[in-house]
């Protein structure tokens, strides 16, 4: 369970996160929408030990990790798997390599052991063929997966992702959906960043929206895509003209509404 209390955050003299409640429950996937900029990262930040809240508390797991004391932080980097936004591979090491690295930075396991539990990630990201190859000779969707291997390799209780599918067609985009639902299906808790819908719905157990530095809207596919709320509306419509973008967007007219700037 992870539970997001009151949360602020104040960044470039910003209040990014203000007052922000969100509990996530154990085994459950939940996607976090919200237009660029939102503080979606940010919110994940909070999550993994990444970043302090000016206020409010974070709880992973039971326990509360907003002091950011060592103890705490090993506690949650053991338990939280996190998938940054741009796969963060490093370009001079294999795949192999790359997804070794949080279990060699523990220094703990032999490496034996290492290179067994690399193989079994790979393969259950279907990259078992590709572990000699570097970042540069594999595709896009691929290195989300390799990203997403080393995300597993301490076998996290808890996954974060963030825009696992952005940049990717909508083929690759289905391998990473159907990777997610697996993982789902082990139980683990996943929260997603995502502005890609068909992704969203596909593997959410409930959807958020993130807004204003608060959660606007939240609810099951269904309660979202019925939504009454015009922000949420707006955002799966993808119209220019709506809450989301209120005061924001300059010299907009009527003729460009149900544009794609609000993803
Ligand atoms: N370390 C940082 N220092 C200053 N500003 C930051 C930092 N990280 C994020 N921000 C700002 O906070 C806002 C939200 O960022 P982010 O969470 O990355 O947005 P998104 O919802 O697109 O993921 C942005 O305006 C960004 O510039
Ligand atoms: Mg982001």
């Amino acid at each position: 369970m992870i539970l997001l209390e009151n949360l602020t955050k104040i960044l470039g003299g910003k209040a990014i996160l203000n007052g922000l409640d969100l509990q996530i429950a154990t085994g459950e996937t939940l996607v976090l929408l919200g237009r660029s900029g939102t503080g979606k990262s940010v919110t994940l930040r909070h999550i993994v030990g990444l970043m302090t809240p000016d206020s409010g508390r974070v709880e992973v797991l039971g326990k509360e990790i907003s002091g950011h004391s060592e103890e705490e932080l090993k506690f949650v980097r053991s338990k939280v798997g996190y998938l940054f936004q741009d796969g963060a591979l490093l370009n001079w090491l294999t795949v192999e390599e790359n997804v070794a690295l949080p279990l060699k930075e523990f220094g703990k396991t032999p490496t034996s052991e290492i290179n067994d539990r690399v193989q079994e990630v790979l393969k259950e990201v279907e990259l078992d063929f590709h572990g000699d190859k570097f970042p540069s000779e594999i595709s896009g969707g691929m290195r989300k997966r390799a990203g997403l291997a080393r995300a597993l390799i301490s076998r996290p209780e808890i996954v974060l992702h963030d825009e696992p599918t952005s940049g990717l067609d909508p083929i690759s985009s289905s391998i990473i959906n159907g990777l997610v639902n697996r993982l789902k299906s082990s139980g683990i808790t996943q929260v997603l960043v995502t502005h890609d819908m068909h992704s969203a719905f596909e593997v959410a157990d409930r959807i958020a929206l993130l807004h204003e530095g608060k959660i606007r809207s939240l609810g099951n596919v269904e309660e979202i895509r019925n939504s009454a709320d015009e922000a949420v509306q707006q955002f799966l419509d993808g119209k220019i003209k709506g809450p989301l973008t209120q005061g924001a967007i300059d010299g907009v007219c009527d003729s460009e509404e149900n544009g794609n700037e609000a993803t």
